[in-house]
């Protein structure tokens, strides 16, 4: 049966696009069909976490009635398969996110899970969002302000008909003063899905020559491990195992050069 999850939160830059890009992945990883969808639809990047530059037909295309679903889906890394959004400001004015839920309807079917990476807040997009999905994940820092705005968001879920079923806590340090996970859980009355610590190596992604997700990149970083744990949670299957990537040794590299400069 496939699952529609909306990856959610109250504040922007709390981490669902990294979750979203990295636990859907990890389910790929675990023999799951996945499809993640672009719907930040005003702030598209889920195309440059996962290393993915032209895409020339997007989720706006499709949304504006000018495109097929089946041509706004891409291979993505690590077996995921994704739907961009467009960059275009002007296609954006022009885009109806109501639209959304019965594209999602369309494909959804094609898939185990379908992961909805979403904007912030609860503007309409946001409720468009929520609306095409049957669950959410919801995901805060485990401050107050942070924690007050998932609650609102969870509200709207319920209110849209789709069901709230757990939170993940991102940037934990465990510093003192950090609001804890049992809290958090009375408070959003959420079970806790996960908990993600604030992991520097999240950021290099993004600086590398070619952007790779972490999950792929770096398999045993702690943020990529607490992410497989959320992926085999959803899942309810095995944590999926992903080898490190074969380290270029120092002589291969020489060899490698030595033959370029042979041609
Ligand atoms: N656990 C983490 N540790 C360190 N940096 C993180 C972590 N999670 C996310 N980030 C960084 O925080 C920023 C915001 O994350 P992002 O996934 O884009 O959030 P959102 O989609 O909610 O706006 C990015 O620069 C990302 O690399
Ligand atoms: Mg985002």
């Amino acid at each position: 049966m496939s699952r529609t999850i909306a990856i959610a939160s109250g504040k922007g830059g709390v981490g669902k696009t990294t979750l979203t890009a990295n636990v859907g992945i990890a389910l790929a990883k675990s023999g799951f069909k996945v499809l993640l969808v672009d719907a930040d639809i005003a702030m598209a990047n889920l195309s440059l976490l996962l290393g993915m530059h032209s895409s020339p037909i997007t989720l706006h295309d499709v949304l504006l009635g000018e495109s097929n679903v089946e041509d706004a889906i891409y291979d993505g890394p690590g077996g995921v398969k994704f739907m961009p959004s467009g960059l275009s400001l002007e296609s954006y004015r022009r885009v109806d996110s109501d639209r959304l839920q019965s594209v999602v309807k369309q494909v959804a079917g094609d898939y185990d899970f379908v992961l909805l990476d979403c904007p912030p807040g609860i503007e309409r997009t946001v409720m468009a969002s929520l609306a095409a999905s049957d669950e959410a994940l919801l995901i805060t820092m485990p401050n107050p302000p942070s924690i007050a705005d998932v609650l609102k968001t969870k509200l709207v879920a319920q209110r849209l008909g789709c069901n709230p079923i757990g939170v993940i806590i991102n940037f934990s340090t465990g510093e003192k003063g950090e609001v804890k996970g049992e809290d958090i859980m009375k408070m959003l009355e959420l079970p806790i899905y996960g908990v993600i610590p604030m992991d520097a190596e999240v950021r290099r992604s993004f600086m590398q020559e070619n952007v790779q997700p972490l999950m792929l990149r770096k398999p045993d970083a702690p943020a990529s491990v607490a992410m497989r744990k959320i992926a085999a949670k959803i899942s309810g299957a095995k944590e999926a195992v992903i080898a490190k990537p074969a380290r270029i040794g120092f002589l291969t590299r020489l060899k490698n050069i030595f033959k370029r400069g042979k041609k």
